[in-house]
């Protein structure tokens, strides 16, 4: 699994914010061709685009990828066609319905990319996973098998608010989640760890209040996510510093996985107090990857 922290996303129409993304700490930029961009401007942004990812092609410090229109629409293959020719990282689907979706995206690359003459497959994509009401029902369908240019699935909870009929997404006393998109949000990772895709946390909409982003990031890190959305260049820097393990935990896990390396063939051993077993073995073998993924970043 590679690892990318922060995907900050970048109207595909705006020349300022596309130079501003550029010289941002974000690992990846996701210049974007759909709700960012209102439709008289469409055709502008792909050009755009499309001179940026040329402009653009080293892309070892930070990858750009592009969210394209829903394939339900008749703007998903001309934003493909546009494109391309700039050979994206990879391609952002929005408003999936089931890994079908995602398979059709993969047959689409396979002709864009012999047309461009890249190598076959090099085009990676992050499936929007939960913007449809049927994508919650559809989860299993990415077990039966998905192409393999899917390294990452997304949550959000604004265009499946839409979709469910709610009017809000958040508890107005708590101001948390409320049950349906808890439940996206869990199906979302449950799918990514079955298939061993990155999963990757929500945007946090209020990019003003860095305090609470953090705090998201550290809640979407101890159940399983790693790494976020952004839109603002301010949450990257942010979202970078919350995925990356310190060194305290990254001491604690090879505390551990040394542990268990210095007593083979026992099951529990008691670490600082606590009995540890084979579940913590695995966690802190989760953390030092994870930190050696995001030391091979920078
Ligand atoms: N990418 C790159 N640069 C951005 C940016 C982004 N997503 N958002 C803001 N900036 C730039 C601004 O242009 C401004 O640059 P300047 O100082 O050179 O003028 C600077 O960062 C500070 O921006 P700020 O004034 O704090 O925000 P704003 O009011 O200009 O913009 C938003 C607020 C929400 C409109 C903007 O952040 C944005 O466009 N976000 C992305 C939206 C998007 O892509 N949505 C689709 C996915 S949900
Ligand atoms: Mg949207």
């Amino acid at each position: 699994m590679s690892v990318i922290r922060s995907w900050l996303f970048v109207p595909g129409d705006s020349e300022r914010k596309l130079a501003k993304g550029r010289g941002n700490v974000a690992d990846a930029l996701i210049l974007d061709l759909e709700d960012a961009v209102s439709d008289d401007r469409q055709d502008v942004a792909r050009e755009m685009v499309r001179a940026f990812l040329k402009d653009n092609p080293d892309r070892s410090r930070q990858q750009l990828w592009v969210r394209i229109n829903p394939l339900d629409t008749e703007l998903s293959l001309p934003d493909l066609a546009a494109v391309m020719p700039g050979a994206p990282d990879g391609i952002v689907l929005p408003k999936v319905y089931s890994a079908d979706d995602v398979d059709t995206l993969a047959n689409y690359l396979d002709a864009l990319e012999t047309r461009e003459g890249l190598e076959l497959g090099v085009t990676k994509i992050l499936s929007v996973a939960t913007e449809t009401a049927a994508s919650l029902l559809t989860f299993d369908s990415y077990l039966d098998g998905v192409t393999e240019r899917l390294t990452g699935m997304t949550w959000g909870a604004e265009d499946l608010a839409a979709a469910l009929g709610a009017s809000d997404n958040r508890n107005f006393a708590t101001g948390d989640y409320e049950d349906p998109f808890l439940l996206a949000k869990s199906l979302c990772l449950a799918a990514c760890r079955a298939i061993e895709v990155q999963p990757v946390g929500a945007v946090v909409t209020d990019f003003r209040d860095l305090t609470a982003l953090e705090a998201d990031c550290l809640r979407d890190r101890r159940t399983g996510f790693v790494g976020k959305i952004a839109i603002h260049p301010d949450q990257a820097g942010v979202i970078n510093r919350a995925f990356t393990p310190t060194d305290d935990e990254v001491a604690y896990a090879q505390k551990v996985v040394d542990m268990f390396e210095q007593n083979p063939g026992m099951g529990t051993v008691g670490v600082d107090g606590k009995m540890l077993d084979m579940p913590h073995l695995k966690q802190a073998r989760n953390v030092l990857a994870l930190a050696a993924l995001i030391k091979a970043l920078d």
